[in-house]
């Protein structure tokens, strides 16, 4: 498997551009099915999720045409089989962004059953819930989720819990269906509010997104459109916890500061110096970082996609900080292979208490999953010696050209091929 090698201790500075976000590209390329005409997305960032996206998309019949590094336009027209075979949609839970698509197109969808995941229990029933409540019969036919509707009609949908993917895969059914959908306890993170931005540059006629109460009137038809994703918060708040952890400088630019007021916040009450401008953040550290505790909530709530990374942090502060992981019951297994660097961290179901050691050790350890091995390059950034990183195809899924842009900052870090490497299912 590739690998990356980490020569720890060396201070972060200079200039990082952050990419397009992954939650808001893999939720946006499928929902050009939706579109009778050719659409050209803008600042798609160059990462497996979306690689993976548009080749099921290729594969279904689209025409894809990439216009620059981070351009591309999608002709789904030719797509008339609205089925996602377990093959490809295997390699990525967001497939399941499929379901909502094709339903809302076709008013049909046979798309695999996510595959299992590193975070712990993700049903999907939030999802099925909407689609059944919008006229849709769901079956599950031998790991393949089937279902159909004879039309789709708005209606009331309350969701149980905060879910980011039933959230916008009842957007992406109900915005061609007949009539008001009301979407209640919605959730608000920037993704769904850019894909709500998508479809209405299409043509659809959405209200609320960013709020807990979403309301789509359904349209008969969705027009092209040209449109650029939002800049990924989860990307741009790894390179603070980075340039924090290794008491840099750095400017990361091409943000939406609000997208990240959560992350500055905590960051903030941890020591760091956190100095905003209109489309990015300077981060420093000049004093001391101390002990805080975190809990991980629905946006704007600290999201949990940054809880790994911060916890790194807060194995450099001083004193003894709690982290609580309150939106997944399995989000802590880089915190063994922290412990391989020096880590003083023990866990008990949602809670994590970290006790600072000041500094950690290089050591070679292995990334579990997306934001798990994100960690595990903070942690070896920041670390005296070196540090392998194993299965770092985790990482490479949401994090464009990771390693170069650290070492445009510095960093000392390299890629290394181990020949026979092979992607391995991942699903979260
Ligand atoms: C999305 O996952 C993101 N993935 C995750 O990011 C992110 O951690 C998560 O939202 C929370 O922000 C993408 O956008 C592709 P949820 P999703 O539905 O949609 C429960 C990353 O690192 N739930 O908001 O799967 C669920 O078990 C990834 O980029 C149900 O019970 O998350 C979880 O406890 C990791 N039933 C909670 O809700 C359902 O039908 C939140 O899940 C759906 C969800």
């Amino acid at each position: 498997m590739d690998k990356f090698i980490i020569k720890g201790g060396r201070r972060l500075s200079g200039e990082v551009e952050i990419s397009g976000a992954k939650n808001a590209a893999v939720a946006i390329i499928p929902a050009v099915i939706l579109s009778d005409e050719p659409c050209i997305l803008e600042n798609v960032p160059q990462i497996r999720d979306v690689s993976i996206s548009m080749k099921i998309l290729y594969e279904m019949g689209a025409d894809i045409t990439m216009l620059g590094k981070h351009t591309v336009k999608i002709d789904a027209s030719g797509i008339t089989e609205p089925i996602v075979p377990y093959e490809m949609a295997k390699h990525m839970r967001a497939s399941y962004y499929f379901l909502g698509t094709l339903l809302g197109k076709f008013k049909r969808a046979r798309v695999s059953m996510p595959g299992g995941c590193y975070l712990g229990d993700r049903p999907i029933d939030q999802h099925l819930k909407a689609f059944s409540a919008l006229g849709a019969n769901c079956t599950n036919d031998h790991g393949m989720i089937d279902i159909q509707a004879d039309s789709l009609i708005g209606n009331q949908i309350y969701f149980d819990c905060v879910t980011v993917g039933a959230t916008i895969n009842a957007m992406l059914a109900a915005v061609k269906a007949t009539g008001l959908t009301v979407i209640e306890n919605a959730a608000k993170e920037p993704h769904v509010v850019d894909l709500a931005n998508f479809l209405n540059s299409m043509g659809a006629d959405i209200m609320g997104a960013g709020t807990d109460v979403i309301k789509i009137r359904g349209v008969k038809r969705l027009r092209g459109t040209t449109y650029a994703i939002i800049p990924d918060q989860i990307e741009a708040g790894t390179y603070m916890v980075a340039a924090a952890a290794t008491r840099g400088d750095v400017l990361i630019k091409n943000v939406i500061p609000k997208h990240l007021e959560s992350i500055t916040a905590k960051l903030e009450k941890i020591g760091v110096s956190v100095e905003e401008f209109d489309d990015s953040v300077h981060v420093t550290v000049d004093g001391p970082l101390v002990k805080t505790n975190i809990k991980t909530m629905p946006h704007p709530g600290f999201p949990t996609d940054m809880q790994p990374q911060i916890s790194t942090l807060l194995c450099l502060a001083e004193g003894t900080s709690i982290v609580t992981e309150d939106i997944f019951n399995n989000r802590f297994r880089y915190v063994d292979e922290l412990r391989r660097m020096g880590a003083d961290i023990s866990v008990d179901g949602k809670v994590a208490v970290i006790e600072g050691v000041g500094k950690l050790m290089g050591a070679p350890v292995t990334a579990p999953d997306l934001r798990a091995g994100a960690a595990l390059v903070v942690a070896g950034l920041a670390a005296h010696g070196i540090t392998e990183i194993e299965d770092i195809y985790h990482i490479e899924r949401g994090y464009e050209n990771i390693e170069e842009k650290l070492r445009g900052l510095g960093a000392d870090i390299i890629k290394k091929s181990v020949p026979g490497s092979a992607v391995r299912k991942v699903a979260l």
